[in-house]
């Protein structure tokens, strides 16, 4: 059973794939239902990312985040979406040891948050699950080139598809599309690389640091947010410096409280809320 009760229609994975070569593709992702609310009112995709591990729990890497921490976050974030297409990371170890583990897990996903795709990491290795699932009724987003939850594997998070690479980039995207995938996240690639891939897929390519030349772009929320000043990612381009603006209102609060300057009972958390 879905947990939303939405009153208006998403836009589905369908809607997204008939995107190719259309208006470019926005997407965010989010992770608490505030959020949710903001991103839904501009993105036509948002994808609660397994990033959160790293984001918002403080993980080195995306490799510790587990299923209850996917669904949990994606039920959160399914309560703030009316309009976007609703999109939950696949966390590392649910889906790649065979085909029925990844449709299992998959098909919690979906039932326990309502959101209306999966996504994976992978290439021509995970195309036979990605045919699974699609075939059992759950759409499904490929990821190629930088796959985080392969950093121990690939030795950090370096671009990937440079050289000889390429083609077998361009393979993986390739077999994702012919395994039924309705849309390819492109991570970390030269962005000759991306417009080639691009040109050569029948569905949405979106890139993440693959250059213009995707059919759509995906950024992390608190990274274009400007919400960490120690993360700078080069190809992230930065719309607010909100880290900057919250220390410095935590830093006045914590003036106005030294000062004795506190608010009265009306300010009151549970009362704010009420109202
Ligand atoms: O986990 C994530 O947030 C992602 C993207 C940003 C593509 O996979």
């Amino acid at each position: 059973m879905s947990a939303t009760t939405d009153q208006h229609p998403r836009l589905t994975p369908v809607d997204i794939q008939r995107r190719k070569s259309g208006p470019p593709v926005v997407c965010l992702t989010a992770y608490t239902t505030p959020m949710a609310r903001l991103v839904d009112q501009s993105c036509d995709l948002v994808l609660v990312g397994d990033s959160l591990g790293m984001v918002l729990h403080g993980l080195p890497s995306t490799v510790g985040v587990t299923m209850q921490m996917m669904i949990l976050h994606g039920q959160a974030v399914a309560r703030g979406i009316t309009q976007a297409c609703l999109v939950v990371d696949m966390p590392f170890g649910s889906y790649e040891a065979a085909p029925d583990q990844a449709f299992r897990n998959a098909a919690q996903i979906i039932a326990e948050t309502g959101c209306q795709a999966v996504k994976l990491e992978g290439g021509a290795h995970m195309a036979e699950t990605v045919r699974f699932l699609v075939d059992r009724g759950i759409p499904v987003m490929g990821h190629v080139g930088l796959t985080p939850q392969s950093v121990n594997a690939l030795g950090g998070y370096k671009v990937q598809g440079r050289g000889k690479e390429a083609e077998r980039v361009a393979r993986d995207a390739a077999m994702l599309e012919q395994a039924g995938a309705f849309a390819v996240v492109l991570e970390k690639l030269p962005a000759e690389l991306g417009t080639r891939i691009t040109a050569e897929i029948g569905v949405p390519t979106i890139g993440i640091g693959a250059g213009a030349g995707c059919d759509g772009q995906i950024l992390v929320l608190d990274d274009m947010l400007g919400l960490f000043a120690d993360f700078r990612p080069k190809f992230v381009r930065r719309y607010a410096e909100m880290g900057l603006t919250a220390a410095e209102a935590i830093a006045a609060y914590a003036e106005d409280v030294r000062a004795g300057r506190f608010p009265g009972p009306e300010h009151s958390f549970s009362e704010s809320r009420a109202t």
